[in-house]
């Protein structure tokens, strides 16, 4: 599968014709939301596991440095925690351009903390796509998140936003969180 899934993307039409759509974000969505919504609830999604296995070229690395991001991998009976906005079908275009580089559209169920769901979608980078990084010790990541660097800014700047932000959700993640223990050793020098 080539690097740019904008038109994959566009080809989904599992929402077609509703007037909003849940969307779960588990990675920068948690703590940098730039296109309006109509409104944010706490939510998890089941069978999945959050992991820095995903390569950015475009975002927080170059072509011949990439850094690490999420996606997620199916983990039977694991919940990973996050956050779900309500939005127009309109903010997929967006999202589309956004997350171009390997991540597909996938119809899911979100449930939300407190008390209730709906089927909504979840942007995920299988091993399949061509910017996939897959599997390294958490060091190894940590060591690499820190020499990283891309047009939207340092990579470490996305770990340690993303490891701040599922603090404030209250939820323990120990991937994200081994990840930045490492990276702040690399960065005390
Ligand atoms: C997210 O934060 O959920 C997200 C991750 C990858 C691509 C798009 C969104």
């Amino acid at each position: 599968m080539s690097h740019n899934t904008i038109a994959i993307n566009q080809r989904m039409d599992r929402f077609d014709g509703h007037e909003s759509v849940w969307l779960f974000g588990y990675g920068s969505l948690i703590f940098k939301a730039d296109f309006p919504f109509i409104e944010r609830r706490a939510a998890s999604i089941t069978g999945w596991t959050r992991r820095f296995w995903q390569g950015s070229h475009d975002h927080r690395g170059t072509e011949t440095a990439p850094g690490r991001v999420v996606t997620l991998v199916p983990d039977p009976g694991q919940v990973c925690h996050g956050m779900a906005y309500l939005v127009t079908p309109e903010e997929f275009a967006h999202l589309d351009h956004r997350e171009k580089n390997g991540y597909l559209r996938l119809a899911t169920e979100i449930s939300f903390e407190g008390a209730g769901s709906a089927e909504g979608l979840v942007y995920i980078a299988t091993h399949e796509n061509a910017a996939y990084l897959g599997p390294a010790s958490e060091r190894d990541i940590a060591r690499q998140i820190a020499a990283s660097r891309g047009p939207s800014g340092p990579n470490s700047e996305y770990l340690l936003e993303l490891a701040r932000a599922l603090r404030e959700l209250g939820k323990f993640d120990h991937h994200v969180f081994e990840i930045e223990r490492h990276l702040r050793e690399f960065m005390a020098g």
